[in-house]
């Protein structure tokens, strides 16, 4: 029996599966139109036919969640709890991939996995309660898996945006005023594997790099990266956006990795190490003609 994953085609969902093919290990990989989340029925059959079940999909428009929570919490929140309740059924395994987005984002010091949730946004709420609801379904057969910034050659982020900009603009104004740790897609997909292949207790685990920085510094890499002076990038502050974000966003989005440290499972390296191991990957398809 392999692996079941949902959100197949998003960013996260595309490295997972390649990485688990890289190690030979069966994937079936669905999307919306393979798999409806909120069929129990259907979720059902699947989750039984695996051994292990991880949950990429989601509704990952912050802003457009603001004015669509409802249908951002089927998603984010209903379908987990699902797929949860098929898992302990079967006594399979449920990864539900989560984010620093629960968390309110004031705090001066790295989140932990027993930090209290307090999302700021609608996609948090909905984030959040969608652990809550793996955690309730399935207390003993689940890993809530948070990661943050991520950033993938299969879908659209911030280094591919600011490339572009950069490039397009010759010069782009980044915030610094909020902090996290940028992630590479490939290295949460190891993550997942790690723990699963380790045996991980249940419970919620942090995957993101190690370090910390700014949108700012981390454009300054990115452009870097692709050929241009740091210089092209300039600082700015939130409150000087000149379309306001419509969510809020975490100040800070920094989570601590003692956890994974003290459970003797490789943490991913610090985010300037792995955005280098990443970036030509990353931006591949923003290279000039
Ligand atoms: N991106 C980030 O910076 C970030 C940060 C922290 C945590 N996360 C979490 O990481 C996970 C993966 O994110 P990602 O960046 O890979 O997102 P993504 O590229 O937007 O992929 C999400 C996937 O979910 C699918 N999906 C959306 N609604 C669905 C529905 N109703 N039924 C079935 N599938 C549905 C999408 O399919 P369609 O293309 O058909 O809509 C897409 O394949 C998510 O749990 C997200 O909350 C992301």
């Amino acid at each position: 029996m392999g692996w079941l994953v949902t959100g197949a085609s998003g960013m996260l969902g595309t490295d997972l599966r390649r990485v688990l093919d890289r190690r030979d290990i069966s994937v079936t990989a669905v999307d919306r139109r393979d798999l409806d989340l909120l069929d129990p029925v259907a979720v059902g059959e699947a989750v039984a036919a695996h051994e292990v079940v991880v949950n990429c999909a989601a509704w990952t428009a912050v802003d457009d969640a603001e004015t669509h929570e409802d249908e951002a919490f089927e998603i984010n929140a209903v379908a987990p709890g699902v797929l949860a309740r098929a898992a302990r059924e079967h006594e399979r395994l449920i990864v539900q991939i989560s984010t620093d987005y629960v968390f309110d984002g004031t705090a001066r010091a790295p989140y932990h996995e027993d930090s209290p949730m307090d999302p700021r946004s609608a996609y948090g709420r909905t984030k959040a309660a969608g652990e809550q609801a793996v955690r309730t379904a399935a207390p003993e057969h689940h890993l809530v898996v948070r990661t943050a910034w991520l950033y993938g050659a299969h879908g659209s982020c911030f280094p591919r945006t600011i490339a572009r900009l950069a490039r397009e603009h010759g010069g782009v104004r980044v915030v610094d005023d909020q902090v996290g740790q940028p992630t590479w897609t490939v290295d949460v997909a190891e993550l997942v594997f790690r723990l699963v292949e380790a045996g991980a207790p249940a419970g919620t685990w942090p995957a993101t790099s190690a370090g910390q920085t700014s949108w700012f510094g981390f454009a300054r890499r990115v452009v870097e990266s692709a050929g241009l002076p740091p210089e092209v990038v300039s600082a700015t502050a939130s409150s000087e956006s000149v379309v306001p974000d419509r969510a809020q966003r975490p100040a800070y989005s920094v989570l601590g990795h003692e956890k994974l440290h003290a459970n003797g499972i490789e943490a991913i390296g610090p985010w300037e190490e792995r955005w280098q191991a990443a970036a030509s990957a990353v931006l591949v398809l923003e290279q000039p003609e």
